[in-house]
């Protein structure tokens, strides 16, 4: 079987196109971290889903060219209603925000009348408009903590978040959706601890939709494991960590696409992956000719109905607005002002 050569004279062809295509158009290109590496080169900003959310909505820029997941180009939509959310190919869903729609959300909330809905940014409009917060990795705990102890607490849809907040807030009045994303549950503590032993003095770096970070969080609390080196971490928290850190190894447990931006932006560090085939399909679907074809031919905009947008829109800005918050989720006592966004 022959393999394909990698031409980087034909990509360099595609992003001159792409940004005098974006000039002309009055587009921004925004980026998640999990993208295909020259895609990520190619936008105008790279981040993780809650960075987008606010570039999304501060951008001047008419057009939006989303080059990350359909969840996270709706959120954009929400927030700016008068810009053109484009999608580059709308094959890319996300695994985790599939486990729940508007339906069994309404039956959930019928279940537990008078309950307060937190919803992790990964869902769909539908779910957002039927929630009362949105919330990220970094904030999900202060969000929680800011609703009355007295009120029963609904948790969607990632059950590793979820348990992590229950016990990191001690509320027993979480229910918890038990959806998972299939890449992050892949990434197990017996990859951690395989990688672990073979580099002792490695700092973890780990997304709390990993299995493995709720395993990490009941290891520590219950002494089985150092919590030293430990930083449960959102795609960005863990792109800035290596900057004020000593460490000089870390290990990755999170989608490998975020790789590319650790090394580059720390060559001298060294990044291992936790599972080096922790690779999100739905994210790798966007390719540069496909941003090119998008700008191209103005595909595929999305779209949120204007009633869904605005209960959605709620939820969604107290999310931007406490999100800004530096929110520790380190198990490592010795660097707890670590942000964690
Ligand atoms: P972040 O919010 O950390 O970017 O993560 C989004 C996501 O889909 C992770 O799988
Ligand atoms: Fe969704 Fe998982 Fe992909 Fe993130 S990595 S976008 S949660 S499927």
């Amino acid at each position: 079987m022959t393999e394909a050569i990698y031409d980087q004279t034909q990509d360099e062809d595609i992003v001159s196109r792409i940004k005098l295509l974006a000039r002309e158009r009055d587009a921004v290109i925004l980026a998640h971290n999990y993208q295909r590496p020259e895609v990520q080169d190619a936008a105008d900003f790279v981040g993780d889903s809650l960075g987008l959310s606010r570039e999304a909505a501060k951008t001047k820029a008419k057009v939006i060219v989303f080059c990350g997941v359909h969840f996270m180009a709706e959120t954009a939509a929400i927030l700016s209603p008068d810009k053109t959310v484009l999608l580059p190919d709308m094959a890319a869903g996300c695994s985790l925000a599939a486990t729940i729609d508007g339906a069994q959300l309404r039956e959930w909330k019928n279940e537990h009348p008078g309950a307060v809905v937190v919803s992790y940014v990964n869902t769909t409009a539908e779910v957002k408009a039927e929630s009362d917060y949105c919330c990220t990795s970094g904030n999900a705990v202060d969000i929680v903590n800011s609703i009355p102890a007295d009120r029963e607490i609904l948790f969607l849809p990632d059950m590793f978040l979820g348990a992590h907040v229950r016990r990191v807030t001690g509320r027993e009045n979480i229910h918890v959706w038990m959806g998972e994303c299939h890449v992050h549950a892949g990434i197990d503590p017996e990859n951690i601890n395989a990688q672990r032993a073979l580099h002792p003095g490695a700092e973890f770096l780990i997304h709390p939709e990993c299995g493995c970070a709720t395993s990490a969080v009941e290891a520590v609390s219950s002494g089985a494991v150092d919590a030293t080196g430990v930083q449960i971490l959102s795609t960005e928290g863990m792109i800035r960590r290596p900057a004020i850190s000593d460490s000089e190894e870390f290990i990755v447990a999170t989608e490998v696409g975020i790789l590319h931006r650790l090394r580059r932006e720390n060559p001298t560090k060294r990044f291992i992956p936790a599972n080096d085939r922790a690779v999100c399909a739905f994210m790798k679907v966007t390719t540069l000719p496909k941003v090119l074809a998008s700008l191209q031919h103005m595909q595929h905009r999305i779209t949120v109905d204007p009633d869904t947008a605005a209960k959605a829109r709620r939820a969604i800005e107290r999310m931007v607005a406490v999100g800004g918050t530096p929110t520790p989720l380190s198990l490592d006592p010795s660097t707890a002002e670590d942000p964690g966004e």
